[in-house]
């Protein structure tokens, strides 16, 4: 089993199911209401966990119940917890999020909170740890300069690099340079090369860009239809994925992503890598809410 350090964001989400999601200056009235795990870096940690990894998670939260709550849900999952840290000044990273009955769609607010002061000096003291681990993963729910710094230590010992660029920002090149694999949807691409892979033709046209300043891989997701990838290795490809009625597509990204650290830090090949992880993410959207969506690897053999 592969070591993974999940670097990232850990909020606790407030969802609201609705007929439709509001557009500005709109109130509408809507149906559930559920306070439910979840923050992209936290997401991703329990998805390599339930792959079947060894995962540690590296993360702030405040001192107040939705972190306590928070840090008792990654022990459950059997994640290391050692480099949680707790901010006394800043509560816990939370995240508004309406989903649409129907097409399960989404639209999200996050408050960071205690993700906002993640620091270098938190990554510099589990140096040790990350020297010794197989996949980095990272997402942009954590400041900036901590992003490069750990991507930076990681690249110092050799560990292989993920970076899922969500929330869609621009990146430096210095950044890119030091990223494996990247994996960005279709909105993150456009803001990454300026091209938009809904185009005929384009996705190819942007993750051949997108190529050129990372070191090893892209990997576009695209939602429903499936994944393309093109690597310096020459491989590339479509990977569809299976139709399914979603319920809520809240965190299916993040379930890709963390079955996806999980399989390449157990060197599988990347058609296998993404294959398993899009049925992960598939299963994910069928069910509601973040943490709780996310499959067991046994439950992804026996749809086999
Ligand atoms: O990717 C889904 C996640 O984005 C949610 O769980 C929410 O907390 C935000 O971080």
């Amino acid at each position: 089993m592969g070591k993974i350090v999940v670097i990232g964001s850990s909020n606790t989400d407030m969802v609201v199911t609705a007929p439709k999601i509001p557009v500005p200056g709109e109130t509408i009235l809507g149906n559930e209401f559920n306070i439910i795990a979840g923050g992209k870096g936290a997401n991703q940690a329990v998805a390599a966990a339930r792959a079947g990894g060894i995962v540690t998670f590296i993360a702030k939260v405040g001192d107040d119940d939705f972190g306590e709550n928070a840090v008792a849900g990654y022990k459950a999952d059997n994640i290391n917890t050692d480099y949680i840290f707790i901010d006394p000044d800043r509560p816990s990273g939370i995240a508004i999020i309406i989903v649409e009955e129907g097409s399960g769609q989404n639209s999200i607010v996050v408050a960071g909170g205690a993700n906002k002061s993640l620091s270098i000096d938190d990554i510099k003291s589990a140096e040790k740890l990350i020297s010794e681990s197989d996949v980095v993963l990272i997402q942009l729910e954590i400041p900036l300069e901590v992003v490069e710094f750990s991507l930076k230590l990681a690249k110092k010992y050799g560990v292989k690099t993920i970076l899922n660029p969500a929330p869609a920002q621009p990146l430096s090149e210095e950044i890119l340079s030091l990223v494996d694999i990247i994996t960005p949807n279709e909105s993150e691409m456009q803001i990454l090369t300026g091209l938009n892979p809904e185009n005929d033709g384009d996705v190819e046209k942007a993750a051949a860009k997108l190529l050129e300043k990372v070191n090893e891989t892209v990997l576009v997701t695209l939602g429903s239809k499936g994944v393309y990838f093109i690597s310096k290795s020459g491989e590339n490809g479509f990977v569809p994925t299976i139709k399914v009625e979603a319920v809520d597509t809240t965190a299916a990204g993040d379930v890709f992503n963390g079955y996806l650290a999980a399989a390449i830090a157990d060197g599988e090949s990347y058609l296998e890598a993404i294959s398993i992880s899009n049925k992960a993410a598939t299963i994910s959207v069928t069910r509601k809410g973040a943490q709780p969506s996310i499959p067991k690897i046994n439950e992804l053999i026996k749809k086999r």
